[in-house]
């Protein structure tokens, strides 16, 4: 039996740890690992290659992912995928271990439908907005990377009696900047989960400003597209010079956290074995409530991440 594994769509850390331990332990059962290297497109152009244990020797600590990834236009064309299809046949693979974001569940979904493609979907995206999982990988490397940011930002801001706005990354989702704000006790939160009250906020801020307050930290999730409206609204309203962060792709990098070290191990295990016990396989794991699951990809699909209530809750006095 052989079992593949791909990268697709935006990187995080966690994916080399998730690749490390996918060849150790597909070896491990007796069975051959390959990699497909570059994601779709490269699955499309067939860059499979069989695994070796030398090949992740010393990966272990790295941010990125040895084997590439990409986001592929060519897959949305049904001849391409059915070449993607045939390639994997080629190298007789029975199974694929995806690491991807939702985007990634969606175009595997396909391969199943169309074309019986088995696969196994690990979460991994930093922007922790995949339904029927608590948790995606990378995720705490990417909040701990930003918090470093965040850190620094404060030093300067309060030396010179600034606002500052940073713009964490997420897509759609205000994960990032909502659990950033939370630990970075920031004054400010926007998200698009959460309508942000810019009367409110002026008087808490105004009445902070008189009794002594030096500066003002706002964190802005980029899924608002309120960025540059915060500054002007901290500027023109609360009458505080105000500079702008937007954070960006150095979200994505960095050496993975312990965390996120262990979480690639539990869930590339639980990936592999599936995809050895089963047949026809179209799930992905979850980590829910402190257990790891195995949901049907057209669930995860269908649905919808919520951030936790309780985090929502606690941001609520930022309002
Ligand atoms: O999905 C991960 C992510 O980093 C998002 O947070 C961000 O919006 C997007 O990817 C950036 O994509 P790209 O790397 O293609 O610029």
């Amino acid at each position: 039996m052989s079992l593949a594994i791909i990268c697709s769509g935006g990187d995080a850390p966690g994916m080399n740890p998730a690749i490390k331990k996918f060849v150790d332990y597909v070896y491990k059962c007796g069975k051959t690992p390959y990699f497909i290297y570059d994601g779709l497109e490269g699955l499309i152009d067939a860059k499979i290659k069989k695994a070796v244990h030398s090949d992740v020797a010393g990966i272990l600590h790295n941010g990125g992912a040895i084997i590439g990834s990409s986001r592929s236009k060519r897959f949305y064309e049904k001849s391409y995928r059915e070449k993607a299809s045939e390639n994997l046949r080629k190298f007789n693979i029975n199974g694929v271990v995806v690491l991807g974001g939702d985007g990634s569940y969606k175009a595997f979904e396909i391969l199943n439908a169309e074309f019986g493609i088995n696969f196994v979907g690990i979460p991994t995206t930093i922007d922790n907005d995949i339904f029927g999982t608590d948790y995606c990988l990378g995720v705490d490397t990417a909040l701990n990377v930003i918090r470093g940011a965040v850190d620094n930002i404060r030093d300067t801001a309060s030396t010179f009696k600034r606002a500052f706005v940073v713009e964490t990354m997420g897509r759609e989702c205000g994960y990032l900047a909502a659990v950033t704000a939370l630990s970075s006790g920031a004054e400010i939160c926007v998200i698009p989960e959460m309508n942000f009250n810019k009367e409110v906020a002026a008087h808490f801020l105004k009445k902070d400003l008189q009794e002594g307050r030096s500066y003002i930290l706002a964190i802005v999730a980029e899924g608002t597209k309120a960025t540059y409206e915060i500054k002007k609204w901290l500027e023109d309203d609360i009458l505080m010079e105000t500079r702008v962060t937007v954070l960006g792709h150095i979200q994505r990098g960095g050496n993975p956290t312990v965390f996120d070290r262990m979480m690639a191990f539990e869930f590339t295990v639980r990936a592999v074995d599936l995809l050895i016990k089963n047949k026809n396989m179209c799930k992905a794991i979850g980590f829910s409530e402190g257990k790891f699951t195995a949901l049907d990809i057209f669930k995860i699909n269908k649905g919808k991440y919520e951030i936790p209530s309780n985090i929502l809750r606690d941001l609520h006095f930022l309002d």
